[in-house]
């Protein structure tokens, strides 16, 4: 048998496939970026003052329990993207009758089509997502959305692996960031309001630094 160097190479992730083989192979509570409750994030919403009624934009929020929690403290306006379908129907699930009460956009985010006609964004938020994308296209996809979505006055929070944090997650490597790099990435149209540092403690007791960030859009 002979192989030729095509047989060799490598050849492009899927990504939607590998994150629904993870959603699939794995319960919500052994992921190893689940918490079970997202205090962090929760503490920056709080910050914001942000009426129940805000328009908040959770992308990439796989079947996280952030939407649980927005949902009991009465936010009525929730859209829950991510690029996979099995951790929003995961999400569905455990949510049951609520679910009815939030909006739910698969599409990839740096090649978005239906994210594209979201309007009026009081609230963008990230939690271990951007960190995945490593060429500089998808990156200027991604904050271009951003500028297009979200209204003058809305957040963005963007809580990602730290510069000191892990360099792989979910078998993918990835970009660390500090405020300074988002804040660069998004340009002088936001002001940083917020930065702190956390180290979530997974379910499998592995340490992983992270940066939140609370900015502003200006007017
Ligand atoms: C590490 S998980 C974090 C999930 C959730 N934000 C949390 O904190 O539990 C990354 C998530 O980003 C989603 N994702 C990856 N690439 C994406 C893309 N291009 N567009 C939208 N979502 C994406 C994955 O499907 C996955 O649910």
């Amino acid at each position: 048998m002979t192989t030729n160097e095509s047989d060799c190479q490598i050849s492009e992730i899927n990504y939607k496939e590998h994150w629904n083989a993870a959603y699939t192979k794995n319960s919500t509570e052994k992921l190893g970026w689940y918490e079970e409750k997202s205090i962090k994030t929760l503490k920056l919403i709080t910050k914001t003052k942000l009426p129940k009624e805000a328009k908040i934009l959770n992308v990439g929020v796989g079947s996280s329990t952030i939407i649980d929690s927005l949902l009991k403290e009465g936010y009525t306006n929730l859209i829950a993207n991510d690029l996979a379908e099995k951790p929003l129907e995961n999400l569905q699930i455990r949510l049951g009758e609520k679910s009815k009460k939030v909006t739910f956009i698969i599409d990839d985010l740096v090649n978005p089509t239906k994210l594209n006609t979201v309007r009026d964004v009081d609230l963008w938020n990230d939690r271990a997502v951007l960190h995945f994308f490593l060429k500089e296209e998808e990156k200027k996809s991604y904050f271009n959305l951003i500028r297009k979505v979200v209204k003058p006055g809305g957040y963005v929070i963007i809580a990602v692996f730290a510069l000191d944090g892990a360099e792989k997650c979910c078998g993918l490597s990835l970009q660390r960031y500090d405020a300074q790099i988002l804040q660069d990435y998004l340009g002088d149209g936001f002001t940083l309001l917020e930065e702190l540092n956390h180290t979530f403690i997974n379910p499998y007791g592995g340490e992983r630094p992270y940066v939140y960030t609370l900015f502003q859009r200006k007017n």
